[in-house]
């Protein structure tokens, strides 16, 4: 139904109908999936089939938007349901909760402070996923379930069967359960610290973590079988934060890279954030400070405003081997004079 034809309709009416229309959902998840294609993702046919499968808006019937200081929480009900449905199928992330307070529960006047759970930006989901290759049947095991989106890519890939979830907040685990089943998914979803709560002896073949973490916790790599992959924000003492993609070894290390996608995620909250030693992990030689460095993609001097690059000190701390940007990948050797800066799209100096 369109906006001109929809005029004089009660919104609840008008969303109902809305939400009904089947054509104009599809229409939705094409566009999405078409505006994740246009960026800097190239989706393979798996994923675009789980952009093009899997709805975003049974998980986000309210989320916040800005306005000014304040989080005002929206519902499809709450006036123009096309707009409320746009910004949902748009590239961007969704915040759900602030200050622990969801969206589903403020008041219509709205909240103040900061965002502690979104819906992600799908194409950061995208690159992630991509980067966690996820096969039917792996077993998965994802930490910040919250508002389920990402867990229904998880078991649209895997087999909902094959995946877990956790959050720390019962609200949200409970909201993402329901959800989840409302779409016909039934996965493990559990209220825990995604740090320690794993469960007991289960063995996974793909870890992801949508929340960010300063070390790898070692359970999630105790947990990870050999030749698994573990996807992970990891955040950094810069403004921003990177994602690293290991992959586990036969001798309980892992080793990796770093994604291209700038990344800033929420923290993992926990107190257990054991640094875990990566022996392959090429020790660095101290950075001299304020070298007179220029970006080997870009070319450009430090003192460039417009230059994204991240030091490779940087990336080391983050345990990374290979560094990649979109163009791409180099790799950090121990003998390698730390002579440049590597750059990561979209992190400002
Ligand atoms: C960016 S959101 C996750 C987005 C989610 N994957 C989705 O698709 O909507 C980060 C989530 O991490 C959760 N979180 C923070 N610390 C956690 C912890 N220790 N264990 C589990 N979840 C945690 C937050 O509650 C929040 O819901």
């Amino acid at each position: 139904m369109t906006r001109a034809r929809c005029a004089g309709v009660p919104s609840r009416l008008r969303t109902e109908v809305l939400l009904d229309d089947e054509q104009r959902l599809i229409q939705a998840r094409v566009s999405l999936t078409q505006q994740i294609d246009r960026g800097s993702v190239v989706l393979s046919s798996q994923l675009a089939g789980a952009f093009l499968n899997v709805p975003r808006h049974p998980f986000v019937p309210v989320f916040y938007r800005r306005e000014g200081e304040r989080f005002i929480p929206w519902r499809s009900t709450d006036g123009d349901a096309e707009a409320w449905l746009d910004a949902v199928y748009t590239d961007d992330s969704l915040i759900t909760e602030v200050d622990g307070v969801h969206a589903e529960q403020a008041d219509p006047g709205g909240v103040t402070g900061v965002p502690t759970s979104s819906s992600t930006a799908p194409s950061l989901m995208a690159d992630m996923l991509d980067a966690l290759d996820v096969k039917e049947g792996d077993e998965v095991y994802e930490a910040g379930a919250g508002s389920g989106y990402n867990a229904a890519m998880l078991c649209h890939l895997a087999g909902d069967k094959h995946v877990t979830t956790v959050d720390r907040s019962d609200t949200l685990t409970a909201l993402a359960r329901e959800r989840l089943n409302g779409i016909g998914f039934d996965p493990l979803v559990i209220h825990g610290d995604g740090a320690r709560d794993v469960p007991p002896d289960a063995m996974y073949d793909r870890i992801i973590a949508t929340a960010s973490v300063r070390r790898v916790p070692p359970l999630w790599l105790e947990r990870c079988r050999i030749g698994g992959i573990l996807v992970a924000p990891l955040k950094g003492t810069l403004a921003g934060g990177m994602i690293a993609r290991l992959t586990k070894l036969p001798d309980g290390t892992a080793v990796g890279r770093i994604l291209h996608t700038p990344a800033a995620f929420m923290p993992l909250k926990t107190g257990t954030e054991v640094e875990v030693r990566y022996p392959r992990f090429p020790t660095a030689p101290p950075v001299k400070p304020r070298s007179p460095a220029v970006c080997w993609m870009t070319g450009r001097s430090r003192s460039s405003p417009s230059s994204t690059c991240l030091t490779v000190s940087s990336a080391r701390t983050a345990g990374a081997t290979t560094v990649c940007t979109s163009r791409r990948c180099t790799t950090l050797r121990a003998a390698q004079p730390l002579v440049s800066r590597t750059c990561l799209r979209g992190l400002r100096w």
